[in-house]
């Protein structure tokens, strides 16, 4: 089999090529960078922007299945740089598929397309998408969820996946930021309840990746549905950051500030930067204030039942691994 993993060089897409080449499969990655690490392992690398169709069409031409990671993650920047990549991007995977007859499509999407700022406790995937976001991020991947879902046909059989919180060796995101964050002494618990979270070891999410791509033919179950993946291990928010500080050997989070705080400061710091067209990110965002604050996880049932996702390796197990990095050096 060969399959083009967009993304293949970042934190998640790195992990599925390394899983696709241990068992033997052709990979090929599509980013804008090259990415020596890929070099290693094997994989074939076809540089281009997301953006542009025929460099995606190019790509995948050749290929069997499509993974689709690559996206513009973050919590700020411009409309218009989420919407091309997010969006533009995948109607270009999708065109991708169709122009070369692939058959299958497996498409990396995010919880937050249903995050609208309020508590969600154990939710399936029944739960609507809200009526606004209040951030591009999440805006544009449910804009790309949904055309990835409407593209499921009796040629292409695609799935989308929303694997929560992603963190584990070799996280460019989540990690670094909370560990950065807790040196400097500047991060705030967001109200003092104990907010349930779920996250996802980085090999668990990669995993569901290969078990829900070798599950799907055109009307199979997993055949355009979206999945929540996580730990399946819900912890209170604060005591998970604590847990990832401990493995890079940072003091805890002890203090905290009120939720209604943090929004207003969100608001404020949304309203300089835009203003003032500060570079950066804003140290606080409405999106961030509400998701610190409020409880997020969710009922995993579907993903196990339709393509046998399970979590190989536990929070604990996977902190060990996290722990391993930090004195290695990684970070
Ligand atoms: N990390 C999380 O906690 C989390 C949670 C839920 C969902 N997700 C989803 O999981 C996926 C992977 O996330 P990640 O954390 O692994 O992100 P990542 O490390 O930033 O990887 C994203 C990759 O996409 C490529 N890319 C970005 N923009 C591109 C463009 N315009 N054209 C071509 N390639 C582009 C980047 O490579 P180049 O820079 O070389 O182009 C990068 O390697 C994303 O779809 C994200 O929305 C992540």
């Amino acid at each position: 089999m060969k399959a083009l993993v967009t993304g293949g060089g970042g934190f998640l897409g790195g992990v599925i090529v390394r899983m696709l080449r241990e068992r033997g499969d052709q990979v090929r990655s599509f980013s804008r960078g090259e990415h020596p690490a890929l070099g290693v392992m094997g994989v074939e690398q076809f540089q281009g922007d997301l953006s542009d169709r025929n460099a995606v069409i190019k790509a995948a031409s050749g290929c069997d299945l499509v993974f689709h990671v690559a996206a513009r993650a973050g919590i700020w920047g411009s409309h218009h740089d989420f919407y091309q990549t997010n969006v533009v991007g995948t109607e270009n995977v999708i065109a991708a598929c169709r122009s070369n007859g692939i058959a299958r499509l497996v498409y990396t999407s995010s919880p937050s397309v249903v995050f609208d700022g309020s508590d969600v406790d154990g939710a399936d995937e029944s739960l609507p998408y809200p009526d606004r976001y209040e951030a591009h991020y999440p805006a544009t991947k449910a804009l790309a969820e949904q055309l990835v879902l409407g593209a499921n046909s009796p040629v292409l059989a695609v799935t989308a996946l929303r694997p929560h919180l992603i963190w584990g060796p070799g996280d460019n995101h989540l990690v670094p930021r909370i560990v950065a964050k807790g040196r400097a002494g500047k991060l705030r618990r967001i109200g003092t309840r104990p907010n349930l979270v779920d996250t996802v070891y980085v090999d668990n999410a990669a995993k569901a990746h290969l078990l829900a791509a070798d599950s799907l033919y055109p009307g199979s179950p997993a055949a355009g549905n979206c999945y929540f993946i996580s730990n399946n291990e819900p912890l209170p928010l604060w005591e998970m950051v604590n847990r990832i500080l401990a493995t890079a050997g940072v003091p805890p989070v002890t203090r905290s500030i009120p939720p209604k705080l943090a929004y207003a400061a969100g608001c404020l710091c949304e309203g300089l930067w835009s203003l003032l067209q500060l570079s950066g990110e804003p140290p606080m965002t409405r999106f961030v204030a509400h998701e610190l604050a409020s409880a997020h996880w969710f009922n995993i049932d579907a993903a196990r039942r339709d393509f046998g996702y399970k979590p190989e390796i536990s929070i604990e197990e996977g902190l060990a691994l996290l722990r391993q990095s930090f004195l290695a050096g990684q970070y």
